[in-house]
């Protein structure tokens, strides 16, 4: 590494509080951040992990709307399940803060003040969508349109979610306000922008030249983003939820989410310690932002313009970001429950933290999008975890219990293969922490992974159990470098598996390894006694597994009935034909098949004026049995026809959605047959 750093201040995306975590977030933020800032505290590295919940912006005043709650009670409630279940994974923060804190607010407030009395804001006034009845100012999610590009009659005003295009709600065909129906009218506003191409000169040295070695992805984004040129970018809006923009006249606006959440990082370490300016404001600290890819330009442009023109703060070292995880081929999607949520997952699956850390990591969109599915899941825990990490664990412990009553034997002298097996392990630690610190965190997993892979296959090889019958001193040899390979394991794994890292040193009843003495073959020494060997992974069953697909299948059907549309409405029709027709409760009393049909049931009713036949082409969607006994509404006075012979007086009311889906349209409550409807 370049530069020597005295401390890191790594930082982790603050989500959103609009709604739980799921995979995709772990997989490209909270997993790769967690190992990295767990492994340098194992080298006993100063570093501080700071993350917390974004809780301003527009989509969480929508959803609070939509739910008839106040946005606060919207983000309390997000904001204590997304902590709790980071809690539960193993993700340790040293701070879990969030953004509607006093410290915050003030902390955000000051920086703006700053900014603004020095003069590094533009002020301009711009033409926005105001909503008269409702009488405030649109943010564009609030307002709706056809889309120009595919006709969607639902698109909002950044985006059309049929067609994806990015919108601006003056390409909008026929605006209106989601909150009043009204049609929203142009209004005079003032807001303060951040002109950022002041700060296009530093940005292009400070990335283009001076950060080559970032992920390629990143480098590329800001590269385009700075070829294109800069523009001044608002940092306020008009909206009700937010942190008030702190000058005179500036009554109804709040910072721009994206101009606070960043500050965020600063007010949850000041929350945290005393000392925070050390992490904050000094050169010789190493800060690292871990975000999803769609947050790239607001860490690598908008935020450092913002530390620049503030003065005081350093600027990232590095901004590693992963592309976007998948669900079983579609992509995640909070609106349509497309996702594996981290509390639901925590609640059906107890017990497998760790093998959810360990797919994401093993399978993290690192360099690429990629796909979470759950057989990969269930294979990767059985045929790694359980075959190869918790077979070689389990083997070594259990042989030691059962040959020497768990005390550690003394090994006696090497054969070529074990010194040929020490060898190879020894060359895992560098390669291990490169990965880590260049944030490749898949292959530093494989390194962890590879003392499991070399220890099993050094006991399958040294067949300890048929050797024992034969050479019993050669088997404590052997057993004493499979435990001082379990320790070993105890430790590579600790940043990615922290739970069962735990529990080998457990079984090994040891407090405690030191990183450095990863690779050591010294870690147990003879004579000390071990724990008790418990399973460390379990099989999954197919059951199991099932029930997860099961539970998206449901999801699938859910959005398939949900994106149905309603049929348009018939041409106008006049009281007086209403009032033509008689329709009566009526009581189903025997049904039947029509012989030789599919489709026809004949039905016998008692309509209150008399009892009659009815065929009906129901047969396929309702047994004889489901009916008999029902309640429905019968159009009675029909001109009669004949079906197959029989003569039907009369049709049965119900209801169909475009899938044709019937149901029975019926009384809330049992009515005396006979009963009219109108
Ligand atoms: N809430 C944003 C998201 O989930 C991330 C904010 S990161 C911060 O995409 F830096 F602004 F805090
Ligand atoms: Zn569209």
């Amino acid at each position: 590494m370049a530069k020597n750093f005295k401390r890191y201040l790594v930082t982790s995306a603050l989500p959103y509080a609009n709604g739980p975590v799921h995979i995709g977030h772990l997989a490209g933020v909270y997993v790769p951040s967690d190992i990295y800032t767990r492994y340098l505290r194992l080298r006993g590295c100063d570093v501080l992990s700071i993350c917390g919940s974004d809780e301003h912006g527009v989509p969480i005043t929508i959803k609070a709307k939509r739910e008839g709650i106040t946005p606060q009670q919207v983000v309390d409630r997000y904001h204590a399940i997304i902590k709790k279940s980071f809690e539960d994974l193993g993700i340790a923060f040293d701070i879990y803060s969030r953004t509607s804190s006093d410290m915050h607010t003030q902390t955000a407030s000051e920086f703006f003040r700053k900014l603004y009395d020095e003069g590094k804001f533009v002020e301009r006034t711009s033409q926005q969508y105001y909503d008269e009845e409702a009488k405030m100012f649109l943010a564009d999610r609030y307002i709706m349109g056809t889309c120009p590009k595919c006709g969607n009659e639902r698109a909002y005003g950044d985006q059309c979610e049929a067609c994806g295009s990015t919108l601006s709600p003056d390409e909008l065909i026929e605006p209106h306000s989601t909150l009043s129906g009204s049609v929203p009218v142009k209004r005079d506003t003032k807001h303060w922008y951040l002109p950022l191409n002041d700060y296009e000169q530093m940005l292009r040295e400070w990335i283009l030249e001076g950060h080559k070695e970032w992920k390629s992805n990143v480098y590329g984004q800001c590269k385009s983003w700075l070829d294109g040129g800069l523009q001044p970018r608002a940092v306020s809006r008009d909206l009700d939820w937010g942190i008030p923009v702190p000058v005179e006249g500036a009554e109804g606006k709040v910072l721009y989410v994206w101009f606070d959440a960043p500050i965020g990082y600063i007010s949850a370490t000041k929350e945290l310690t005393p000392d925070w300016e050390k992490y904050w404001k000094s050169e010789d600290t190493k800060l690292v932002h871990f975000i999803g890819k769609d947050n790239i330009v607001f860490h690598c442009i908008v935020f450092p313009s913002m530390l620049r023109a503030h003065g005081e703060y350093i600027l990232p070292e590095n901004v590693p970001s992963n592309e976007f995880l998948n669900l079983e081929g579609d992509k995640i999607s909070t609106s349509r429950n497309w996702a594996v949520w981290l509390h639901e997952y925590l609640e059906d699956m107890p017990g497998k933290e760790d093998v959810l850390r360990y797919v994401l990591c093993a399978n993290a969109p690192e360099t690429k999008d990629n796909d979470f599915t759950w057989k990969d899941y269930q294979a990767r825990n059985n045929n790694e975890l359980v075959a190869v990490l918790g077979n070689f664990v389990n083997r070594a412990l259990v042989l030691t219990k059962k040959y020497y009553d768990g005390v550690v034997p003394a090994a006696g002298s090497l054969t070529e293969y074990d010194r040929a097996t020490i060898e190879e392990l020894s060359q895992i630690k560098a390669s291990l922490e490169s990965n880590i610190e260049n944030y490749r965190f898949r292959e530093a997993l494989k390194d962890a992974m590879n003392y499991a892979r070399i220890g099993n296959k050094y006991l399958a090889d040294s067949e300890p159990w048929k050797v024992v019958k034969t050479d019993a001193e050669r088997v404590k040899t052997i057993l004493n470098i499979a435990l001082q390979i379990t320790a070993n394991i105890a430790i590579a794994i600790e940043p990615f598996m922290p739970f069962s890292a735990a529990k080998i040193l457990r079984m090994l009843a040891v407090d405690h390894f030191e990183w450095d003495s990863l690779g050591a073959m010294s870690l147990i020494e003879a004579g000390h006694t071990i724990g008790t060997p418990e399973l460390l992974f379990e099989k999954i069953e197919d059951e199991t597994i099932q029930r997860q697909l099961d539970k998206l299948e449901a999801t699938k059907a859910a959005n398939a009935a949900a994106e149905v549309k309603a049929e348009p409405q018939k041409a106008e029709c006049t009281f007086d034909d209403f009032q033509k027709m008689d329709i009566r409760v009526s009581t189903i009393v025997a049904a039947e098949k029509v012989a030789k049909t599919k489709k026809l049931l004949k039905l016998t009713v008692d309509t209150g004026i008399d009892t009659r036949t009815i065929v009906s082409g129901i047969a396929e969607h309702f047994t004889p049995e489901q009916l008999i006994g029902q309640q429905v509404l019968v159009l009675v006075n029909l001109a009669p026809r004949e079906l197959k012979g029989i003569l039907s007086q009369g049709m049965i009311l119900m209801a169909e959605d475009a899938t044709g889906a019937l149901r029975l349209v019926q009384p809330s409550e049992p009515v005396k047959s006979g009963s009219m409807v109108g």
